[in-house]
């Protein structure tokens, strides 16, 4: 079954709003929903007395309508009661201030009330509803992430560091505590990241990051045994969200996983919102070790962009979704079923909106749902790719610091430029996680692995890297990668101190770029953000920096080392000089495009026998098929090309096993 729908929340809703919703969800099309994300309150009003009707009774009508149930934990959002009775349970800001209940995640993670009550909740809701016949997915607590900087976090910190680094000598030397007069004594003495004169120690911002996503994965871990025990059959997931406030290495998360659940919210209104919904895609499949995903969450009809809700143009939604579908999704879910009529995030998406089902976005709802259907059944494995770039969540936590050369470097930016890239030359990508089992291992499926500021690197994933470009594949390392240990301590004698040797250079001094100006290359493009001054050690210099006290130094250079390549960009590019290094590289490594020959603004996405197309642009796209094809929607066969109308989606299953120049992997 593809899951179809999104969060429904009964309990903002008179009961008689409910009959309503799942007839309005069959003639949709709704396959599961969400159910209880956030209804602590009223499934527990006071502490130990439980309110479970309204619960049994929608249940059982969404069964009784056919819908499946994604059932949550409740447990982002404890309730007023809780806050009062337990005061600890509150977590407290970097700056001392304990917050209070109002809003939702306001909880420590580290508190022993809050851990006991939660898995109390999560007891009962597995003890009453493990075997109902909706359960289809356990869906616990919703997007961890809250941060506390409280003494409750400040032992199990301690007691997590004692674990990481056995004794304070090592702690000591490996957070490089000689620099202005922090040694400790004592276990005692070391506390959370807080408020402090200037700044912080990297080292412990870093490890307490690495912290709470460990103290947060054992409370994940926690509720998950207590409802796998009471029914093994259930999947149980929690719904992973992106973003740089967020301290959970969902690379390591993953496997703690039944099925990994991502909410992905684009960010930008204009063509990007595709680039990052093909990123957001991609990245959650990397998660999923390459196979089947959920996207548990996205707008339908809103895009949210810093300071403004922008409406996606008819058709966006079906082409959003169909695209993290075709990116492996075992289907398409969103925030929200219906738009609340008040509460803080009342202008906040949904497939039924304020107007009612009368409206857009529900119809084209109703479309997609018969979409999904039709194409049930048909999705299979998703594609392998042939080119991976790194994600490395400890580098991004690593480069958001104070006291780095440059305010402006954005990890995520990074490597969605990499992807976006590679994404705009029609190239398939995955993701590969550096600090995850299997690494070295799962490098030898690709030809071209692409750094984009992986920052930290351990000695086992420089030797996995150097052992891949030997055994013959292509590395394109740009700059900031390979710079410091996992601890953040440089590596010395010349950057990138753990790739120097299989990439053939040396940089010997960073040169950020003033604000506002760039740096000529001799190719005719133009450095952008950064130089730096390269000197060569066996490398070929492809590109030369044409300005500046760099004017003739090596700014893009290529290293034969073993069977393979290694290629290394020293300044920043723009998207168009990137996209263009990038096609280069796949050229010289033999990677093709999923299809060749296609129009400008089509994308295509292979999953098994099916290609899905995708036209981003304003006038019809026609595409050559590379094999005989059928539409997988219509099921009418097709001729030798399919033309895509503006906006429009198109699901195509070519002859199997019919290849030619689609690398499935
Ligand atoms: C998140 C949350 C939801 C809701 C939406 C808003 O992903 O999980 O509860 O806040 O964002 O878009």
């Amino acid at each position: 079954m593809l899951f179809f729908g999104g969060d429904y929340n009964p309990e903002q809703w008179p009961e008689e709003v409910w009959a309503e919703d799942v007839a309005l969800m069959r003639q949709a099309g709704v396959t599961i929903v969400s159910l209880g994300v956030f209804a602590w309150s009223h499934l527990e009003p006071e502490e130990g007395r439980f309110d479970f009707g309204w619960l049994d009774r929608i249940m059982d009508q969404l069964h009784a309508g056919g819908i499946k149930v994604a059932l949550a934990t409740p447990t982002a959002s404890p309730p007023p009661w809780f806050t009062l009775a337990h005061p600890e349970g509150l977590p407290v800001t970097a700056d001392g201030v304990r917050l209070t209940h109002g809003s939702r995640d306001t909880y420590c993670v580290s508190a022993p009330a809050y851990r006991a009550a939660a898995r109390g909740i999560a007891g009962e809701l597995a003890a009453r509803y493990a075997r109902h016949p909706a359960l289809a997915l356990w869906h616990v607590h919703n997007e961890y992430g809250t941060d506390c900087r409280c003494d409750l976090t400040a032992t199990a910190f301690r007691g997590w560091l004692q674990k990481r680094h056995g004794d304070l000598d090592t702690l000591n030397d490996v957070w490089t505590t000689a620099f202005w007069s922090q040694r400790y004594s004592d276990w005692a003495q070391i506390t959370p990241p807080r408020a402090t004169q200037y700044l912080p120690n990297p080292a412990q911002v870093l490890d307490f990051r690495r912290f709470l996503s460990d103290e947060l994965l054992g409370a994940y871990v926690e509720q998950r045994d207590l409802l796998r025990a009471a029914n093994p059959d259930i999947p149980v997931t929690t719904n992973f969200v992106q973003g740089g406030w967020v301290s959970v290495d969902h690379a390591r998360w993953a496997s703690e996983m039944d099925l990994v659940a991502v909410d992905h919210y684009p960010a930008a209104a204009d063509r990007n919102a595709e680039a990052e919904t093909a990123f957001g895609g991609d990245l959650a499949r990397g998660w999923a070790g390459g196979g089947e995903w959920l996207l548990m969450e996205t707008g339908p009809n809103l895009i949210y962009t810093p300071g403004r809700m922008h409406a996606k143009e008819p058709g966006r939604l079906t082409r959003h979704s169909l695209n993290y579908l075709a990116r492996g999704s075992r289907g398409a879910m969103y925030f929200q079923w219906r738009q609340p009529h008040g509460g803080a995030e009342l202008f906040h998406s949904a497939l039924v909106p304020h107007a009612g089902p009368d409206s857009p976005v529900f119809r084209e709802a109703v479309g997609l749902g018969r979409t999904l259907k039709a194409l049930d059944g048909q999705v299979t494995a998703p594609a392998q790719a042939q080119v991976a770039i790194a994600w490395d969540a400890p580098s991004w936590w690593a480069l958001q610091g104070g006291g780095l050369p440059a305010a402006d470097i954005d990890y995520l930016g990074a490597v969605q430029q990499a992807h976006r890239a590679l994404w705009t030359s029609g190239v398939a990508t995955d993701f590969v996680f550096p600090g995850r089992d299997g690494f070295a291992a799962g490098l030898s499926a690709y030809k071209i692995i692409v750094l984009p500021h992986l920052y930290l690197v351990s000695d086992e994933v420089a030797a996995a890297l150097r052992d891949f470009v030997a055994s013959g594949g292509h590395l394109v390392a740009g700059h900031l990668s390979g710079i410091a240990d996992p601890a953040g301590r440089i590596r010395l004698g010349g950057y990138p101190g753990a790739f120097r040797d299989f990439l053939g250079v040396r940089v010997v001094e960073w040169r950020p770029l003033p604000i506002g100006t760039t740096i000529a290359l001799d190719n005719g493009d133009q450095g952008v953000r950064w130089s730096e001054r390269v000197e060569t050690a066996g490398a070929e210099t492809l590109v030369r920096y044409a300005g500046d006290v760099l004017a003739g130094a090596p700014a893009i250079t290529r290293h034969r080392h073993g069977a393979g390549t290694a290629w290394y960009v020293s300044p920043g590019l723009d998207d168009d000089a990137l996209r263009r290094l990038l096609d280069r590289v796949a050229t010289e490594a033999g990677v093709p495009p999923v299809l060749p020959g296609l129009p400008p603004h089509v994308e295509a996405v292979r999953r098994g026998d099916l290609v899905f197309l995708f036209n981003h642009g304003e006038a019809p796209g026609t595409v050559p098929l590379p094999a005989p094809a059928t539409n997988a929607i219509t099921r009418r066969p097709l001729s030798e090309s399919v033309t895509v109308p503006p906006g429009g989606t198109m699901a195509v299953e070519l002859e199997s096993r019919s290849d030619a120049g689609c690398p499935a992997g």
